[in-house]
């Protein structure tokens, strides 16, 4: 051992009889044992974690040139955008975060839905990941607000005024959360508090209970097998390997330059994505006396606003708004049970039956409709498409507690397959 080496090592010795460093990064890296079989459907996991960096680091940026007031807020963005070197690709670097957030986790949530990575003994994970999929959408809205451009005024006052259909309390919400009667100077500077402080805070530790408790019952696989059944003498599993340095030198650093590359593509060429990332309404301030010829929320939200927009008539003599509302807020609810409404014996896609296999692709063909649905003006034709992508949405988890046991299941293997 050279001199160096044994310097480090007595560092590290006086280090860890303080802070268990080196069994943290052993528990967590070295003697993690992930399963061999993980696919391409396991980057989006650690695309998150990037994505999360990336936005926390050029939002403290932004934060030093940005004027969170009713009178600054916009034209600061213009002064981002023209005048701070670096500015503009800061701010896009953001925006495009925003929605490769969305795309990312969109996918890594899929992946749970096909391989029950929610099933025993992972619904904490799951409950985790709900809670950041509910913060992420809070956080996108909060930012969404702070350019200050037309769209930024008519979407929060859209949302914010549907707390406004609760009965009695609606209207004393409203004004509680605009902090005014109509959205003004005052509800962007707590927006912005809640944007850049309240909320990042709430997400980073709900990602570090996320991974703690996949550590704690380990990754699941695309067979859905338990991994720590075969065990070498050490203990270690033999159909696992250590996730440092396999599957971060060899696994997710490839994934992450790819993921990078396409990243800048959209950033430096399409960083408004046709209006689809940035609206085009955003690029005038924000205006009470011009309403936007069409708002819509941008497309990470627009599956929901589909769903808010679908209920279009009164019930118990409440109206359609107060449905709309109950209706959007149930999409983002059920979720959260989906561990328990899964009765299948088994885990992954590849061995359940075609009950499951069929809902899972109605339930995603109807998350895109709704979707697509959500960035057009209604009409009667597609309000009654609205509805009935509705109930495929609702469908695929109400149902799932039947088609889950009744369906033919494939033997699952001993050991993973590939
Ligand atoms: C900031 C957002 C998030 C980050 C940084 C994050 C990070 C991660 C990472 C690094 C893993 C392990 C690697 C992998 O399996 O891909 C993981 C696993 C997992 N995540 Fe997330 N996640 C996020 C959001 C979510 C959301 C919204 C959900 C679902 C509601 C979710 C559900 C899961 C599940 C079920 C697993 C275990 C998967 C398995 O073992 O097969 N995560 N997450």
């Amino acid at each position: 051992m050279s001199s160096i080496q044994q310097s480090f090592k007595n560092f590290m010795d006086w280090v860890d009889e303080r802070l268990p460093v080196t069994e943290t990064y052993e528990k967590h890296l070295s003697k993690y044992y992930a399963p061999k079989n993980f696919n391409f459907w396991y980057y989006f996991g650690i695309f998150a974690f990037v994505v999360l960096i990336n936005q926390l680091m050029t939002g403290i940026w932004l934060t030093m040139s940005y004027n969170p007031t009713g009178e600054g807020a916009f034209a600061s963005i213009e002064y981002i955008m023209r005048d701070v070197e670096y500015g503009w690709m800061l701010r896009y670097m953001h925006s495009t975060g925003a929605s490769a957030f969305f795309v990312v986790v969109y996918l890594h949530m899929f992946r749970g839905l096909m391989y029950g990575s929610y099933q025993k003994p992972r619904e904490l994970i799951w409950l985790f990941g709900m809670l950041i999929y509910v913060a992420l959408m809070a956080e996108g809205f909060f930012g969404y607000i702070l350019p200050w451009g037309n769209m930024s005024f008519w979407g929060a006052q859209v949302i914010v005024s549907l707390a406004g259909a609760i009965p009695f309390v609606g209207e004393d919400l409203a004004i509680w959360v605009r902090g005014d009667f109509n959205m003004s100077g005052v509800t962007l500077t707590r927006f912005f508090a809640l944007h850049v402080a309240l909320v990042p805070l709430v997400l980073l530790v709900l990602v570090v209970l996320h991974i703690l408790a996949l550590h704690e019952v380990g990754s699941n696989n695309p067979d859905g097998i338990d991994i720590k059944k075969y065990q070498d003498k050490d203990g270690k599993p033999l159909d696992g390997i250590a996730f440092h340095p396999h599957y971060t030198i060899g696994h997710d650093l490839p994934g992450i330059v790819l993921f990078l590359f396409v990243f800048c593509v959209v950033m430096f060429f399409y960083p408004d994505g046709g209006g689809y990332l940035i609206e085009h309404a955003n690029y005038e301030p924000a205006d009470p006396l011009k309403t936007p010829e069409l708002i819509a929320p941008v497309w990470y939200y627009t599956p929901f606003y589909s769903m808010l927009r679908a209920a279009t008539f009164p019930l118990f003599g409440l109206d359609a708004k107060f449905w709309g509302l109950v209706v959007m807020a149930g999409a983002i609810a059920i979720p959260f049970v989906l561990p328990w409404l899964d009765k299948s014996p088994v885990k992954s896609m590849r061995y359940k039956g075609w009950g499951s296999r069929i809902f899972l692709a109605l339930f995603v063909i109807a998350f895109f409709v709704l979707g697509y649905l959500g960035t057009v003006h209604p009409t009667p034709a597609k309000t009654v498409l609205a509805q009935v992508c509705t109930g495929i949405y609702f469908g695929y988890f109400l149902f799932m507690p039947w088609y889950t046991r009744v369906e033919k299941t494939k033997p699952v293997p001993e050991r993973v397959t590939d």
